[in-house]
């Protein structure tokens, strides 16, 4: 695929667009594939699936079987099939843009092309290695920053270091206009390429360093996938951090807020390191402080140097087990060297508010996110400015509360000495962030009684009428619940 210059369209731009157009009236979707391919298509191309998928696709042998086969699966697909399935498209004319080539009588793609979220999103076809600024198909990194956005409307978004422009390209549904900028010629290429095969025209690409290509501009909402492994390795410019330790990610948190317009919301999605002993929030909460913005820090794991290591060198295990010993014992020495004993990996959520304190909340999140997220993290942002107009939180008492959509309660009983013992409940929402609230069994009458038609205190008073000499405690524990219940988003005030 041809590089495209910053700003400039590609000189392929409108066989994109026809090549957007001839795989969406092809069937070419998510719900499609996963109906051929018996598996979502970000499944389907999981290594350990794909002979499967590929199987799949060839029994089929229909024309959506052929796109999936050349554009999905990376296998060669006959000529002659393979031009059927693309009509009208002439074939020398997608060679000469460089989206296939020929291989004997059969052609292959250099491109992947994954849906996801409605969209078509090209990367480098993995068989043909690119080497280092290889713009990889969008993982779950991706998906939990997409996961995370907020999805209000804006008038401007920025998406740093776009690679195929996946952010940016789901920023611009909800953003009069978007810069996306990288690093990598081949990535904002490939970002041109994902623009046109969706038809999107409000994101302008731009090539630089960061921040440098967006100095004294502010935006609505900003996103930033960053490059934040923290190995001794710069093998990938979409992987590696090239900073020391977990500079990379401090810099870009610690700055974001600079580019933000009041009220606006940045997310990063970012790593850092600290000691055993150490808590995992205080590292973040010292780069928040001092940046004009409320900040909600969001921790998914702390992973000890050994699985960090041989988690993100696994690609390498299955293709060459001496380069993947090689490069975990390469990591493990830099992590020996550096005094890294544990790294974290999360997202930190900063809101720009110009206010004499700004607050910042450090969250345990045990689980994925699932689905588009955006609506929970303004929900946890909308909760702290709720509490901050009641006061003191015993305020809450007065307060009539009520469980958010998509909320959802499981509990566990076991049967134990002939009857059944009921364990803690535990509350998630759906979408949502991946928080989880525990709701011991005294305190689920109350929980459950947050309908939105009585007060919080009069539910936990109704609860423990009965109680004698535990009746206190069995109330601070139902407030303690309903109020954790609250800050995480999965109950909320009825106004
Ligand atoms: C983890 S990828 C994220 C790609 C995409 N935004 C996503 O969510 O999947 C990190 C991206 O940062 C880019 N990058 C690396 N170093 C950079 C730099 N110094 N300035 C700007 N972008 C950079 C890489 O080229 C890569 O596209």
């Amino acid at each position: 695929m041809e590089q495209a210059p910053s700003g400039h369209r590609s000189p392929h731009a409108e066989l994109h667009g026809q090549l957007g157009k001839v795989l969406r009236d092809g069937g070419y979707n998510e719900s499609e594939l996963h109906r051929l391919l018996g598996t979502p298509p970000e499944r389907a191309i999981d290594p350990d699936y794909l002979p499967l998928a590929a199987r799949r696709a060839a029994e089929d042998g229909g024309r959506l079987a052929a796109l999936a086969e050349l554009l999905l699966l990376g296998r060669e697909v006959d000529t002659q099939r393979a031009g059927a399935a693309l009509a009208p498209l002439e074939l020398h004319g997608l060679t000469e843009a460089e989206l296939i080539e020929p291989s004997a009588a059969n052609v292959r793609a250099t491109v992947r092309i994954l849906p996801y979220e409605g969209l078509l999103l090209a990367s480098d076809s993995p068989a043909r290695g690119q080497g280092s600024d290889e713009v990889w198909a969008p993982g779950p990194s991706a998906r939990t920053l997409a996961s995370l956005t907020v999805r209000r409307r804006v008038r401007s978004a920025l998406d740093l270091g776009t690679g195929g422009g996946v952010q940016a390209l789901l920023l611009a549904r909800h953003a009069d206009a978007v810069v996306a900028s990288d690093v990598s010629a081949r990535a904002l290429a490939m970002a041109d390429l994902n623009a046109r095969l969706n038809g999107i025209e409000n994101v302008e690409l731009r090539t630089g360093d960061w921040f440098e290509p967006v100095a004294n501009e502010r935006f609505d909402l900003v996103s930033a996938n960053l490059p934040y492994v923290v190995s001794p390795d710069v093998s990938f410019v979409h992987r590696d951090n090239p900073m020391e330790r977990d500079s990379l990610s401090r810099t870009v948190v610690s700055r974001i807020g600079e580019h933000l317009t009041e009220g606006g919301v940045g997310h990063v999605l970012c790593s850092w390191v600290h000691g055993a002993d150490e808590e995992w929030a205080d590292v973040p909460l010292e780069w928040v402080s001092g940046t004009g913005c409320d900040a909600l820090i969001l921790h998914y794991a702390s992973h000890d140097p050994l699985e960090y290591a041989a988690s993100w060198n696994r690609p390498l295990q299955s293709t060459d087990a001496e380069a993947f010993e090689a490069a975990v014992d390469r990591w493990l020495d830099y992590y020996a060297e550096s005094g890294i004993e544990k790294i974290a990996s999360g997202a930190v959520i900063l809101r720009r508010r110009s206010a004499p304190k700004t607050w910042a909340r450090a969250v345990e999140v045990p689980d994925a996110p699932t689905g588009m997220a955006g609506d929970h993290v303004e929900r946890l942002f909308a909760v702290q400015d709720e509490l901050a107009r009641i006061g003191s939180p015993e305020n809450l008492l007065a307060e009539t509360l009520e469980p958010v959509p998509g909320q959802r309660l499981d509990q566990r009983m076991t049967f134990r000495d002939g009857t059944y013992v009921a364990h803690a409940a535990f509350m998630r929402r759906n979408p949502g962030v991946g928080v989880v609230a525990r709701i011991d069994p005294r305190a689920l009458p109350v929980i459950t009684g947050c309908d939105g038609r009585r007060p919080l205190g009069e539910l936990i008073t109704r609860a423990t009428e009965r109680l004698g000499e535990t009746r206190s405690e069995v109330a601070t524990l139902c407030f303690a619940t309903a109020r954790t219940a609250y800050e995480l988003g999965m109950l909320r005030r009825r106004d």
